[in-house]
């Protein structure tokens, strides 16, 4: 069922391949990595990001249940209760969260910068409390539409001095130009129109400011795939890179991370599996002009009883979906603990 893709030793977890191959060049290093391993009879898995990560996969055909704004709004009223406890360990962890922030140009970690920092859809505040090892926490905004998640961030006390403001990724409240770094975790999978919220973050930083987004991976395998559509949105990596260059990203950096307790196994798609930076090159708006907002949280706004029958359904639907994505972590760890050996450095040779 899980098969062997992606990961390396030690490493592996940390993902961190920097994509600078063509898929062809790293399906052809892939297999030939695989075919020596064979030779030794041995159960590795290669350094290189899964096949699926990079594969043609059938279109998605429709928007994921909870990738609305209203929904993703009820379903974080109470997966804020957990999400610290339930989601991080097995989605997000301390090292994958530490590779994504090298990448996102924070500065050097023996001493602060100086940067203006955006956390996009910070949530409760996991990625943010890495961004503070980088920047102080008086320089860091953190910008989430769920006040319950908020809500748990506001109280940690590593996150003392950062600023919360409840909003909009798609609409972001700042002016152009005004940031020096924008970061967002586990945030676009939810935005309706992924396109709006990266031309956002182009728009507000600066001139030569960064931009990175860590999100998911959509699956290779068809179950899995069909569970993630379902859900959410789970780009490929070539929605990410077409997102960044339409919005006038330059410098593109792509890397694959993933928990390392997966030991590589990735063709289920990964809910933090790819990050992504490029760099604001111009000063201004975004190149791309996109046309009225498709979506808007307005919670004040009474809905219809046709509305609320759509809510129901798609949020009842979507969170049974997003199940599938709690139990399987259980059964890729308990697959590589069982079956994938790792090799020991002097093993790990790429063909
Ligand atoms: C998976 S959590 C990630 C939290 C945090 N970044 C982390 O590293 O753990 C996704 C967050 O995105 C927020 N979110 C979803 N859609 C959003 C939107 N349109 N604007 C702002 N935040 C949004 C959710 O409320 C939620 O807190």
């Amino acid at each position: 069922m899980f098969g062997f893709v992606g990961g390396s030793a030690g490493g592996l977890s940390l993902g961190v391949h920097q994509a600078g191959l063509s898929s062809t060049s790293r399906q052809a290093t892939h297999r030939g990595g695989l075919c020596r391993r064979q030779q030794r009879r041995c159960r590795i898995v290669s350094a290189l990001p899964s096949e699926g990560a990079a594969a043609a996969v059938p279109p998605r055909r429709h928007q994921g249940l909870i990738q609305h704004k209203r929904e993703a709004f009820w379903f974080y009223r109470f997966l804020s209760i957990v999400y610290d406890t339930i989601v991080n360990p097995f989605h997000w962890t301390v090292d994958m969260r530490s590779a994504s922030l090298r990448q996102a140009g924070l500065g050097d970690a023996s001493g602060r910068a100086d940067f203006k920092v955006l956390d996009v859809g910070g949530g409760t505040g996991f990625c943010t409390e890495g961004i503070v090892q980088y920047v102080a926490p008086a320089q860091v905004t953190l910008l989430d539409q769920s006040p319950h998640q908020m809500e748990i961030a506001k109280r940690k006390p590593t996150l003392r001095g950062v600023t919360f403001v409840q909003g909009d990724a798609e609409a972001l409240p700042f002016p152009t130009d005004s940031f020096d770094r924008v970061v967002s975790a586990g945030s676009i999978e939810y935005w309706p129109e992924p396109q709006r919220g990266i031309a956002e973050a182009y728009r507000v930083l600066k001139q030569g400011g960064l931009a990175t987004i860590i999100g998911p991976v959509r699956a290779t395998n068809p179950i899995s795939r069909f569970f993630c559509d379902l859900w959410m949105l789970f780009p490929t990596e070539e929605e990410y890179r077409e997102w960044f260059t339409r919005a006038g990203f330059t410098d593109l950096k792509i890397s694959y991370i993933g928990p390392p307790a997966y030991k590589g196994i990735r063709q289920h798609g990964l809910i933090m599996g790819l990050t992504i930076t490029g760099r604001k090159s111009m000063p201004g708006e975004p190149r791309i002009q996109l046309g009225p907002m498709k979506e808007r949280l307005d919670q004040s706004k009474p809905m219809s009883l046709a509305e609320r029958v759509v809510f129901l359904g798609r949020w009842f639907l979507g969170c049974i979906a997003g199940f599938y994505y709690f139990l399987l972590p259980f059964a890729i760890m308990i697959y590589a603990a069982l079956f994938i050996r790792m090799p020991r450095k002097s093993e790990d040779v790429v063909a």
